[in-house]
């Protein structure tokens, strides 16, 4: 990233900062968002959603897939479910329209009702050639939300023109969690054929933990995304000490459900853990070999732009997935509203699963990191995804950039308490 650069010991995060707007070669609809997560796997929406038991497990990882970006299978499970989680995305079909039926205008509606009941479908979106003419929804408990999901598929699908993330075989890709230490685990997962692994702990930059990953890299031949990591330090030594590191995992104590800053006074936020990341890369020259994901705190489609703009190849998210329909989270109703329960991997709640425990140290730390909550109830996570593309090309449209990679040539500039009042609405009474 030119322009900006961190002072020694201040860190900042992403209200401190705006992208500033440069001259832009394209419309924002012609943004190329096509990135990599992990040396190897390319995504064309640079989004991965979080290993946490109320985000992802197999529904949200292959709806991921399907619409262009990923999912991490999270590790408060068996090796038996996790792999079983693993086997079931790779295992289905990669287009969306497994999902929701498409159509043509002229074809009978007993021959359409009887294909979607073959699917399993509730929906049918219509198509005259790449035209969105319509939906049509099977009545039933659940034709609400189908008609949101076929609706959000439809516009995805004219809008972004969702590329598959898929193997060789043009299987669906998805990633898994595991503990640095656990050799079992990694080599099970990889067997059922897991595109790429993700170590989960809070702290990596630590003698043991980086140890183990060593070892564990040694021993599984898939791409290993290791993290978290806050320092410039810290990916030095991840990349002196773990050979051909597949990607990094940055950010510490910025997540939505995080009390570790609150608990411990120890965080390193994830725009300044980007920016701390891309420099190490930078002084090995290795900027264009490792991506870096952004992880925690990222709220929007400008947050993840401003982590992009200071070095990021993708962000991860956890709360911005949650409240969707794929999500393993409980779905409950309070006052008439629904939502869904999103809780930290270090919350008493996940604490109390077992395997949740070593990612915050295990029997070394008894301390909870994270809480449980509740998110609002948004339908499908592919209406989030729309969004989510649409946003990021028209921010990177503001910073001038029409790929990822440009991304990191464009600016961000430090904004004042005064301005960050300014530009959100003001003085109007919101209706
Ligand atoms: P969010 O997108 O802001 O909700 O942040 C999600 C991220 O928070 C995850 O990807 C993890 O890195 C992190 N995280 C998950 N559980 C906990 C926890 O219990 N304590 C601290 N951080 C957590």
């Amino acid at each position: 990233m030119a322009g900006f650069s961190s002072v020694k010991g201040e860190v900042i995060t992403f209200d401190d900062v705006v992208i500033v707007p440069g001259k832009s070669p394209v419309e924002p609809k012609d943004v190329e968002l096509s990135s990599r997560v992990t040396k190897s796997i390319w995504v064309s929406i640079p989004l991965v959603s979080s290993p946490m038991d109320t985000v992802t497990e197999w529904r949200m990882a292959l709806i991921l897939a399907r619409l262009g970006a990923v999912g991490v299978i999270h590790r408060n499970m068996s090796i038996e479910e996790q792999v079983g989680q693993v086997e079931r995305v790779k295992s289905s079909p990669p287009s969306p329209w497994f999902e929701v039926a498409k159509s043509t205008p002229g074809e009978p509606v007993s021959q359409l009702l009887f294909r979607m009941a073959e699917a399993g479908v509730g929906a049918a979106v219509i198509f005259e050639g790449s035209a969105y003419r319509g939906v049509y929804v099977a009545a039933g408990p659940r034709s609400e939300f189908w008609l949101r999901k076929a609706e959000a598929v439809a516009a995805l699908t004219t809008a972004i023109k969702p590329i598959p993330t898929i193997d060789e075989e043009g299987r669906p890709r998805v990633g898994a969690a595991v503990s640095p230490f656990d050799v079992e685990r990694a080599k099970a997962l990889e067997k059922a054929g897991v595109d790429f692994l993700v170590t989960d702990v809070a702290h990596l930059h630590n003698v043991n933990a980086l140890r183990a990953l060593r070892e564990l890299s040694k021993q599984v031949s898939v791409d290993i995304v290791a993290g978290n990591l806050g320092t410039k330090e810290a990916v030095l030594d991840v990349v002196s000490v773990v050979e051909d590191v597949g990607g990094l995992r940055v950010g510490i104590a910025s997540g939505s459900i995080c009390t570790t800053g609150e608990v411990t006074g120890a965080s390193m936020p994830t725009l300044t853990a980007v920016i701390n990341a891309y420099e190490a890369l930078k002084e090995l020259g290795a900027e264009n070999r490792i991506p870096i994901i952004a992880d925690g705190g990222v709220r929007n489609a400008g947050d993840a732009a401003k982590a992009i703009i200071a070095g990021a190849s993708s962000v991860m998210v956890g709360r911005m997935l949650a409240g969707t329909e794929e999500s393993p989270g409980q779905l409950v109703s309070v006052g008439g509203r629904l939502y869904k329960q999103y809780r930290g991997m270090a919350s008493r709640g996940a604490i109390e699963k077992r395997h949740a425990g070593d990612r915050y140290g295990g029997r070394s730390k008894l301390i909870e990191e994270g809480v449980e909550g509740l998110v609002p109830y948004r339908g499908s996570a592919a209406e989030v995804l729309l969004e989510f593309a649409a946003g990021l090309q028209a921010a990177l449209g503001y910073a001038g950039a029409s790929t990822i990679k440009e991304a990191w040539s464009a600016r961000l500039a430090r904004i004042t308490a005064a301005g960050l009042r300014e530009i959100k609405p003001h003085d109007v009474v919101l209706g």
